[in-house]
Formats: structure tokens, sequence, C-alpha cells
């Protein structure tokens, strides 16, 4: 075991000796992000200074309150470091009223629902999760479904977003609150023709850019500031900084309703956290910084190059893409055409190095945990410095990972049915086909070859 502290009172001793255990799984940790391919479209690669923020004395200080408005003392500097954060994304995003304080995406949500909707009686109008939105946009199982009705909407049998539907259901219900901005969606979001349903049923305009945030500011994607009332983003995807998330106010959103800063401010503190997380908000105005940059402009086009590059390469080995392509950072493969479930696509992706999530596909008539979809992205693979070479590879890779195991067939219902399995007996048999295949994908030969291959591009591209 590791040091106490009682035996080094002057903390002389390195990580490693304090905790052995930990600081051994965090190497771990480095050596298999650096080995493998990130590719999960939530996911990047920080900088070492947005480390060295989040890893700093601010961590220690307590600062219950806004700016010049604290309950502590001692904030003198943590209010210069906060306002510095406020002035950046300000700036960085052209927004009158910026929040820095949330400790990440699904609290930022819930604050702006609470600061403007009577639980258990208003509307949140929002994309179903198994069409692509997130939990917190008003999933039965998320606090946001729970406490407000729910409206969703879904996209149209081409995967795309259809608002004259939209539009259609948001006079019908009238919801207080409409967001646009999703988790799996790989196309441009119209944020104008958004602003246009939401003014015609007087319902606030929420924007959740968590995703698309870096390429907003890097001027890969258009921005919803002009058209919408609220914004919420999370820190930590294309925006490349540490986990969190920021709630701005739009010029639109203060005319439309004077007090909304406030309203905001409050739901955030003290109607649902304490303390901000300094060592956070400091990370978040490092990376803030970074992303105004003349190089971060390059490379949130360079993650839409790279996705467009993946996706024809996919296209060009047979795969069905949602919404027929990729204008983003992420691709949503339906699987359901090469007859491979998502779940176990994505263990063998892993066995091959490809590291992606699985996910639902638009009319999935799977339950979510066996989705017929996985989903993948390129901020973090564009972070390494990877180029459009690079990605028609990994495409070659992963048709050969998904070609490896194309007989690996989850149990299905059919099959259930023949056998009078129980609903709870196809989970269960399910749950085992799972556990085994892993071991079986672990010791597949062709796709440790792959793997081994992956390794190979990784070396030359390190991570940052
Ligand atoms: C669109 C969207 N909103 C909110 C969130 C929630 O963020 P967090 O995981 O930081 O709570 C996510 C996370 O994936 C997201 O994709």
């Amino acid at each position: 075991m590791g040091i106490t502290p009682q035996q080094d009172p002057q903390n002389m001793s390195t990580f490693s000796q304090v905790d052995p255990q930990i600081a051994k799984l965090i190497k771990a940790e480095e050596t298999r992000q650096q080995n493998s391919l990130q590719m999960i479209p939530s996911e990047n690669h920080t900088s070492r200074s947005v480390m060295e923020a989040l890893g700093s004395a601010l961590t220690n200080k307590y600062s219950e309150g806004y700016p010049k408005k604290r309950y502590y003392q001692g904030n003198k500097i943590i209010d210069e470091i906060e306002l510095l954060a406020i002035e950046r994304a300000k700036k960085l995003f052209a927004v009158p009223h910026v929040n820095v304080q949330p400790y990440s995406g699904s609290p930022a949500n819930t604050a702006i629902y609470f600061a403007l909707c009577e639980p258990l009686r208003d509307k949140i109008m929002g994309l179903s999760l198994a069409f692509g939105g997130h939990l917190t946009h008003g999933a039965p199982v998320s606090i946001s479904g729970k406490y407000f009705k729910a409206v969703p909407y879904e996209v149209g049998k081409d995967g795309l977003l259809d608002y004259t539907a939209i539009e259609k259901l948001a006079k019908q219900e009238k919801p207080k609150i409409i967001v646009c901005g999703f988790t799996a969606y790989p196309k441009t979001i119209d944020f104008a023709r958004f602003g246009q349903i939401a003014d015609s049923c007087s319902a606030y305009l929420l924007a959740d850019i968590s995703h698309i945030a870096g390429l907003i500011v890097g001027g890969a994607h258009p921005s919803p500031v002009p058209y919408v009332d609220i914004v919420m983003t999370t820190t930590h995807k294309t925006l490349r900084g540490p986990r969190g998330a920021m709630i701005m106010v739009t010029q639109k959103g203060l005319k439309k309703d004077p007090e909304l800063a406030d309203k905001i401010d409050k739901a955030v503190f003290p109607g649902l956290q304490g303390g901000p997380h300094d060592n956070q908000t400091a990370a978040i105005a490092v990376a803030l910084r970074e992303a105004s940059t003349g190089a971060f402009k390059k490379y949130a086009a360079q993650i839409v190059k790279n996705s467009k590059a993946l996706a024809k390469g996919l296209i060009k080995y047979g795969f069905k893409l949602s919404g027929g392509g990729s204008d983003n950072h992420l691709i949503l493969i339906d699987l359901r055409s090469k007859n491979v479930n998502g779940a176990v696509a994505a263990i063998a992706l892993e066995a091959a190095g490809i590291v992606v999530n699985k996910n639902g596909v638009p009319f999935d008539t799977m339950p979510p945990f066996y989705p017929s979809g996985i989903r993948l992205g390129t901020p973090a693979v564009t972070t390494r410095g990877m180029k459009e070479a690079e990605m028609t590879k990994i495409a070659a890779w992963i048709n050969q990972t998904i070609d490896e195991i194309k007989k690996e067939k989850l149990p299905d219902d059919k099959q259930s049915l023949r056998s009078s399995t129980s609903s709870a007996g196809l989970k269960e048999k399910r749950a085992i086909f799972i556990r085994e295949f892993r071991i079986r994908a672990d010791q597949n030969k062709n796709l440790a070859k792959i793997a081994s291959q992956v390794k190979a591009l990784c070396q030359k591209f390190p991570i940052p």
C-alpha cells in the first residue's frame, strides 16, 4: 500500500508512492487512450493546460454565489477567474450573458427547466431519446421527463428532422420550452427554422449545442445565437475543454424576457447546485482561449472533413448511414442491413482498437441495451492530427471487423418464440451471449491483427 500523510508531512512523495493502485490505473488508461482510436463522438483529448488547471489548487476553494457576491471569504482571485471565463465565453459565442457554473450538461438542462417551467404542469418538447435526443430532453427515465410533461418529436423515415411535423406538434401542444440540438444527429441543424417554430407558439427556444459547440465557434456549423433564447453547451466534447457546462442567454432571449438571465442564474445557484467547481471554471476559461485561435478554426473544419471522409469510406463498403451521411462530427451506422447487432459490433470494434458506442437508430425495434446501430465521430482522432487518409484506413478496418463477426448472432425474439422462452429468459440468453462473445472477441486473431495495425497508426499520432 502507499505512504500515509503521517509518513510524509511535507507532502514530498510522488503520486505513485502515495497511491500506487490509482496511479497505475491512470497510467493504464493513458496507454489505452494512446494505443487505440477514441471515436465516441462526445469524447475528446483535452490539452495539458486544461488538465493543469483542473489539477490545480483551485480545487481547494469554496465560492458559493457569483463573482463579487460570494458567501465565503477569500474569493478575490476566484472572482477574477470566473469573470475571465464569462468574458471569454461572451465574446466567443457573441452572447450578452453566460453562467459557467453548471457541473455538467445534465444539471445545466435541469436548471433551465426549473428556471422557466412549473413542475408537473409545463411541457418540454425535445427530440425523443430513441431518435437522437438526450436523456435530459424529456426521456421518461430522466428528471426532465418525470418532473415536466414531455412532448417528444421524431425524425422522419429518412433520418432527417421534419420541420413541418415539428411545427405542427408545437402548435398543437404549446410547450413552454422547445429543445433543439441533439446527441445522435449527423446533419446540420436549421436553427432559424426552429426559431420560427418557437415564435409561432410563443415557446422559449433552447439550443443544446453540447455536441457541436466546437464546430460553431470554429465556424464549421451555423450558430443558433440569433434565433434562440438560451444556449446550453457542455464544455468537454468538440469544444475540447474539461467536463462541465455553460448556459448562455441571447439578446433575443433578453428581449423576450428581461429577467431570463437572473432566472437562469438563480436556478443554477442556489436552485440546484452549491459551490462551483473553481478548478473546472479555470479549465473552461483555458479551453475558451484555445478555442478562439485560428488553429482551432482549422481543427473544427478538419473534424467535419474527417467525418465526411469516414462516411464516404463506410458507404463505399455498403454501410447504411442514418441521414445518408455526416455534416458534422458524427456518424450513425444502421447495422440492420449488415445483419449485425450494434452491441456486438461495438465489442468487436473495441477488440480491434476502435472505440465507439452502440446506439439506437431511428425506428429501431431493438431495446436500448441491444440497439441496431453504432455511433462514432472524429473529434478525438482529429485532435491527434489525423486527416482524410487515416479516415479511409479506419473505414476499411471497421469493414473488416464487421465482416469478421457477421456470423455472431444475438439471440432474437423469433428464437425465443420457438423455444417459448419468456422475455426474462431472452434477456438472460442475450446477456450470456454478450459475455461469451466478449471473450471470443478478445481471443480473435484477426481482430487482434487489426488492433496491432491501429496501434501502429496511433503511435504516429500521439495524444497532444
Ligand atoms: C446534447 C446533450 N445534452 C446534454 C448532455 C449531458 O451532458 P453530461 O453528460 O455532461 O451531463 C449530453 C451528453 O452526452 C448531450 O449529448
